[in-house]
């Protein structure tokens, strides 16, 4: 099969195109930036489907599968940037997936959990929506145009996402970094989140892709647990010291609002694939065995999803 992942760089695509790519598929990845290794640019804000992609890649032999991962992902700024961030999250994605029905292209969308209102966890896909922020109400409206107007599109929903090594930025870098400089992890109080590998999601849009599944459905790890209960269990596999401690949402100044229980029922999509996706304990050991003697990772400057 063939693949353009729009944001490839990211830490969700960068692990998507290494896992197409390993499995022999023909990937195109994007950044918006020039210059990156390996990847063409394609800046939302700027181009066009067809400025970015060799239109042979586009129009020779079975049509690629579109997957769009690119984002504005800071919760905050989509609040204080409006526009551009309604531009890079939905009316550019909107205008480059058009384009891409153009080629008959399958579309894969990224969304959130943040599309339900957070007032309690384990969501299954027919449950009702209501976004509470500008990022959230900006995803949910591309889920909304692709409902309309692309019904064959997959729609991926995740909660929080994390990665099983240090080299990209996700909850346990920084978590890692503060266990390092001796400072305590402060984590929402009350805040449910289902942890889900990132190499699981990567795993689940190639299995999705490959059995040609249509419609939203919720990749998510089986644990559901507060984002404490992760960072002791954190602190008890790396078998680190460091404090952790619980404040209200409202001692965290975020400039909007966000989603108390964002965690998702991943059932439909492991009923659809029969897969499974990994405990939060497993997660957690392979990163403190893929992180070996490594204990300073990368700075890859302040998390925002
Ligand atoms: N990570 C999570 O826990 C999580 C949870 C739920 C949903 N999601 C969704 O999953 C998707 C991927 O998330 P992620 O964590 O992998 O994001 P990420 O690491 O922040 O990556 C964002 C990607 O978007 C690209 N990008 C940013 N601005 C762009 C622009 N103007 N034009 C083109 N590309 C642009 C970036 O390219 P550059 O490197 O060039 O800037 C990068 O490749 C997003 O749709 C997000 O909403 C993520």
């Amino acid at each position: 099969m063939k693949f353009l992942i729009v944001g490839a760089s990211g830490f969700i695509g960068s692990h998507l195109l290494d896992e197409l790519r390993r499995s022999g598929h023909e990937v195109i990845g994007t950044a918006s930036r020039p210059g990156v290794h390996g990847l063409l640019k394609l800046d939302l804000l700027n181009d066009r489907l067809i400025d970015a992609v060799p239109m042979q890649f586009l129009e020779s032999g079975e049509p690629p599968v579109v997957v769009l991962t690119a984002v504005q992902g800071n919760m905050d700024r989509c609040l204080t940037d409006p526009e551009t961030s309604h531009l890079i999250n939905v009316a550019k994605p909107i205008a480059l997936i058009r384009d891409a029905i153009g080629f008959g292209c399958p579309v894969f969308f990224l969304s959130t959990g943040h599309v339900f209102d957070g007032a309690f966890g384990n969501r299954g896909e027919g449950d009702p929506t209501n976004p509470v922020n500008q990022y959230a109400r900006q995803k949910f409206e591309v889920e909304q145009f692709l409902q309309n107007e692309c019904p064959s599109a997959f729609i991926a929903r995740m909660d929080k996402v994390i990665g099983e090594t240090t080299q990209h930025h996700h909850l346990l870098t920084e978590w890692i970094r503060l266990a390092r400089d001796q400072k305590p992890i402060v984590c929402v109080e009350g805040m449910e989140i289902s942890p889900t590998s990132v190499n699981d999601i990567a795993r689940g849009l190639h299995r999705a892709a490959e059995l040609g599944l249509k419609g939203t459905y919720h990749l998510a790890g089986p644990d559901r647990m507060t984002r404490a209960e992760l960072a002791h269990g954190f602190c008890a596999k790396g078998n680190l010291s460091t404090q952790v401690i619980e404040k209200p949402l409202s001692a965290f100044g975020f400039l909007d609002r966000r989603a108390l229980k964002s965690s998702l029922n991943g059932n439909k999509f492991c009923d659809a694939t029969g897969m499974g996706f990994s405990t939060a304990g497993d997660i957690l050991e392979r990163f403190f065995k893929n992180l070996g003697g490594h204990a300073s990772p990368p700075d890859h400057g302040s998390i925002h999803i």
